[in-house]
């Protein structure tokens, strides 16, 4: 009998939800706590941590009308007793951090300026080049890179890269986001909302690729394809904006937004799905659509003759990749998805415009400069969304705006990102029997359509280093899915760096663990000479990026599908990445 009640007493999380909760509080704070549009998530929250029974009884009781937490004066004794306890049950394991700067009420109107140890984009600066000017951690003394803190968030397959700036990193898991000190990993804040039921693909598994910020924002995609704008200092929503239409098909969010001046952009997810695709910015301050841009055509529209079935309401071409901008032309560089049905053509002749598409976008209109489709007329799933890296150099002995980009479909591009026109396109890897070369106009010359690879690249972000004039990604050596005729490579992944003038593969690390493992751990390469990227048995890795050496290497033992970061606080430089359902942050 002990024992039992012993065991029954001891379960932690069954921590039960009292029936004035249920009736009074789930309505704007959902159940268990874990926060609605309505109301913060109570559940894991530092702010109701830190209060004392009746310091919390005293805040029930007043309430904070003006910002939509009623007063709740007239509950019995026992009810309040029971919410007091069961606020405290949800927050036994919420660590408090210390006192900063964050505290909440404090008067952050003016933040400063990023600085130039901040990381304040998804890919660290507009061009999408992960490539970091710091070099205090660098090629003779990596070695001594330790850990200095991980920061847990219960999902298991975290993809955020995260942001950090003025001290604080800002990482996110499914409809989850943390603001943390970045010298210990304390969390400052926590916005959360219940996961949407319903959801389809990456959404419905809790995808989220992380942050934008702002001033005083911070701006948060959540499953269901919502835009929100979270206060900066203390993570209450200030705004929320539904991208798609409701009852539309199942839209998902995941991307990480990206800030243009003035302005949030943000793309949808649900390709795979039958949405039809789109790309929409609105104004940071107020939440005002500034223009929505649609990825596939209407009736009547410019690329409608690419498709020559019905008309393409679900067509696809998700934009789900964080994109990159060129502020000397006021454009905007982003990837498109698969065409939908994925792999059946039936009703879809055509090249299917403008799917799996890099589009050149006029940031404050939203109008289409130019396209350039990587793979017409789909059969396989080769999303285009990889990354697409600005670069300024000379080549071909000119000086040139060049955009980067390492295709699902096996090919590796350069671009004139003035006019999408094609100045190299190289297979980057053996296997590339799908199309014979990228013709002279651009167009693949295509075999079979279903020919390989399989999954050439992904997602994961890529580095250009302007030392090496190298291109650096993880390659997959795969070939599946054949009908017959073509025996199925097992696949194996590839540390690869191209040489951007030639296309030559100039060295490759073969990649330990199991090659299907979904792990996209992208790279990051630092004017310290070293390329950080996570292995997919989980060892998180730099080497030289001259030779590809292993110089450094730290055993996370699970899964990495987050692409690393780096920043420099009091003069020092970290590394960030997420690995599994952690935040790691490396110093020296
Ligand atoms: C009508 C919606 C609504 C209801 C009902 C409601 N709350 Fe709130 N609650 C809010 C909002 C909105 C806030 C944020 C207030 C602010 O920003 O200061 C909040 C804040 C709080 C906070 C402070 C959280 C923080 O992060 O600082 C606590 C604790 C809290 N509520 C508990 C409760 C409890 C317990 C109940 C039920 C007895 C309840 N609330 C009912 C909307 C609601």
């Amino acid at each position: 009998m002990t024992k039992l009640f012993l065991l029954l007493s001891a379960l932690p999380v069954l921590a039960q939800q009292p029936a004035a909760f249920t009736k009074s509080c789930v309505a704007c704070h959902g159940e268990g706590g874990r926060g609605s549009a309505q109301g913060p998530g109570l559940a894991m929250n530092p702010r109701v941590a830190e209060k004392s029974a009746d310091e919390m009884s005293a805040y029930l009781q007043q309430g904070n009308p003006g910002a939509g937490m009623p007063s709740f004066s007239d509950l019995s004794a026992a009810d309040m007793k029971a919410l007091t306890g069961y606020l405290k049950r949800i927050n036994n394991d919420t660590i408090v951090g210390p006192v900063t700067a964050m505290e909440p009420g404090i008067n952050k109107s003016s933040w400063p300026e990023p600085g130039p140890g901040d990381w304040v984009t998804y890919n660290g600066d507009m061009s999408g080049n992960r490539y970091s000017p710091h070099k205090e951690i660098r090629t003779s003394n990596v070695v001594g890179l330790k850990l200095k803190w991980v920061f847990p968030i219960a999902h298991f397959g975290l993809e955020a890269t995260p942001l950090a700036a003025d001290g604080v990193l800002y990482v996110t898991g499914p409809n989850q986001v943390y603001a943390l000190d970045a010298t210990n990993g304390n969390p400052l804040w926590h916005y959360s909302r219940p996961q949407t039921q319903g959801l389809a693909g990456d959404a419905k598994l809790g995808t989220n690729k992380g942050v934008a910020l702002r001033k005083n924002k911070v701006f948060f995609e959540t499953d269901n394809a919502h835009l929100l704008a979270l206060d900066r200092a203390t993570g209450k929503l200030l705004w929320e904006k539904e991208l798609a239409e409701r009852h539309q098909p199942p839209y998902g969010g995941t991307v990480a937004p990206l800030i243009v001046d003035d302005m949030v952009i943000v793309g949808i997810a649900g390709g795979d799905h039958g949405i039809r695709g789109f790309l929409s910015a609105y104004h940071a301050d107020t939440g005002e659509l500034a223009w929505k841009h649609w990825t596939v055509p209407a009736k009547g529209e410019p690329g409608i003759e690419t498709w020559k079935g019905s008309e393409p309401v679900g067509g696809g071409g998700a934009t789900w990749l964080t994109g990159s901008y060129d502020a000397s032309t006021s454009t905007l560089y982003w990837a498109t998805g698969n065409p939908w049905p994925d792999s059946d053509d039936r009703d879809r002749p055509g090249d299917n415009l403008y799917t799996n598409s890099v589009i050149a976008l006029d940031v404050k209109t939203g109008n289409q400069k130019w396209y350039y489709q990587f793979t017409p007329h789909d059969l396989k799933d080769r999303d285009a969304t990889e990354p697409n890296v600005l670069v300024d150099t000379t080549y071909g002995g000119k000086p040139m705006k060049l955009l980067l980009h390492a295709d699902r479909n096996g090919f590796f591009y350069v671009l004139d990102r003035t006019t999408g026109k094609v100045l190299m396109a190289k297979p980057f890897i053996k296997r590339v029997d799908w199309a014979k070369e990228i013709g002279a106009d651009g167009r693949p010359v295509v075999i079979d359509p279903k020919g390989c690879p399989a999954d050439a690249a992904n997602w994961d972000s890529t580095a250009y280093s302007p030392t090496t004039r190298q291109y650096y990604l993880i390659a997959l050596e795969e070939c599946t899915g054949k009908p017959t005729g073509y025996p199925n490579q097992t696949g194996q992944r590839y540390l690869r760096a191209i040489n951007i003038d030639t296309g030559a593969i100039e060295w490759e690390v073969p990649q330990p663990g199991p090659a299907r493992a979904k792990t996209w751990s992208g790279v990051l390469a630092t004017a310290g000479g070293l390329v950080f990227y996570g292995q997919p048995n989980g060892g998180f890795t730099a080497v030289d990026q001259k030779t590809g050496k292993v110089l450094w290497q730290f055993p996370t033992n699970v899964r990495m599908k987050g692409s690393p970061m780096t920043f420099m606080m009091g003069g020092h430089q970290f590394v960030a990445v997420a690995a599994g359902p952690m935040i790691l942050c490396f110093g020296l």
